[in-house]
């Protein structure tokens, strides 16, 4: 690498190495070919298009009926949806919250009273290192493979007070089977951990589907699931974080909840219903398509390419990983932004150990298959000339 590059890369990697992954995402906001940040930014569907032009419907039945039974009915027609069948939507216990990562605030700030350690599924979006470590909790790395090998070393249970694990995981897509998530609750539930959930991703991947919260019921661990409706549709960012929690959880997540909101709104409930019981109607099947068909155009543009992999062979998630070779994924990032073109270099994932992402880039495939297009057009022509 002739020095002028070098010094270019090393400006771009210690940029990159300052901010986080949403300091990136805001970069791509604007820009016609933002393949950064995994919310839904694909076009409509017909089926959602007309839900949408029924909004102004959607907004006097919120204001007619009470938000608790449009509230029920969305978390009825969302959990559902998913398999979600055992979800304990009956006894209050399902909190509605203006997104995920508010609902993880919440979780964290109600967490902090009663512990300072948390293991953390490494790598993961770093909103969730971010937040937690923000109130002050410390992070112990729980390596995927050793999530997904079997039981977890002990003296790791004994030294934190809860186990949060991203799945399907962003960027991975590595989804915990139903067998891991019964050995791990039973882990949880004989060291009194709390077995936190991020499942923000699930929609995705019908792997993702069995009914956790039976699962999760039967094991009588205390436990904390993060769901989100964000991910699935392109909404304009109107989207709910459901944060639900066990019986026996011992937090206090509704006094914390009441410190920072009093709910969501019922037109926004609303919506999500609708656009859960569309997504029940082959709405959902349409979109896993859509996403495979996307990833199969984004292989394809790469196709051939000298030192270029696809790390997640099976993933069916809306993110897509490229390893690229011998390069810094910061300096491709950086030549693809001097094209308008953006996506994520992966460091920041990697949150305990940043130099496992110096060659992996994340691409959202939550778009219009033509913007995926173009943007892998770009993405070859950098990549054969780094
Ligand atoms: C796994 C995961 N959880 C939570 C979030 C936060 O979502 P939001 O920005 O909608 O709060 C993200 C964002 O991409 C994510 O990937």
């Amino acid at each position: 690498m002739n020095s002028k590059l070098q010094s270019r890369v090393e400006k771009v990697g210690d940029a990159v190495a300052a901010g986080n992954l949403t300091q990136l995402e805001f970069l791509a906001l604007n820009s016609s070919l933002n393949l950064a940040d995994g919310h839904a930014r694909q076009e409509l569907t017909a089926g959602q298009a007309k839900i949408i032009a029924r909004l102004p419907d959607l907004w006097a039945e919120a204001q007619e009926r009470t938000v608790h039974e449009i509230e029920r009915e969305a978390q009825e027609s969302y959990f559902h949806l998913l398999g979600q069948h055992s979800y304990p939507g009956g006894d209050g216990r399902v909190l509605s919250c203006y997104s995920s990562s508010v609902a993880m605030e919440i979780y964290a700030r109600a967490l902090a009273t009663t512990t300072d350690a948390v293991a953390l599924v490494h790598p993961t979006f770093d909103n969730i290192p971010d937040i937690l470590t923000g109130v002050g909790l410390r992070l112990v790395p729980l390596e995927e493979d050793v999530l997904h090998g079997g039981d977890l070393p002990v003296g790791l249970l004994q030294s934190v007070g809860a186990v949060f694990v991203t799945t399907p995981n962003n960027p991975t897509g590595r989804v915990l089977s139903e067998e891991g998530l019964r050995g791990l609750a039973a882990q949880c539930a004989e060291h009194g951990v709390v077995l936190t959930l991020d499942t923000s991703f699930r929609g995705f991947d019908t792997d993702a589907h069995y009914d956790h919260y039976a699962v999760l019921e039967e094991s009588g661990c205390r436990w904390v699931v993060i769901e989100d409706t964000g991910k699935l549709w392109p909404t304009l960012e109107l989207k709910v974080g459901w944060l639900v929690r066990s019986a026996n959880v011992g937090l206090p997540i509704a006094k914390v909840y009441s410190d920072i909101l009093l709910g969501v709104s019922p037109l926004v409930l609303a919506m999500v219903r609708e656009l859960a019981e569309d997504a029940a109607d082959a709405g959902l099947a349409d979109l896993h398509d859509y996403i495979a068909e996307n990833r199969a155009l984004l292989r394809t543009e790469l196709a051939g390419l000298p030192d270029i992999r696809f790390v997640d062979e099976d993933t069916r998630v809306s993110v897509e990983r490229v390893h690229v070779g011998d390069r810094y994924a910061a300096d491709v990032w950086a030549r693809m932004c001097e094209h308008s073109v953006y996506v994520l270099p992966c460091q920041k994932f990697h949150w305990a150990r940043p130099a496992e992402g110096d060659r992996l880039l994340r691409i959202a495939l939550s778009r219009s298959p033509a913007a995926i297009a173009a943007a892998a057009r770009v993405l070859r022509s950098v990549l054969l000339d780094t």
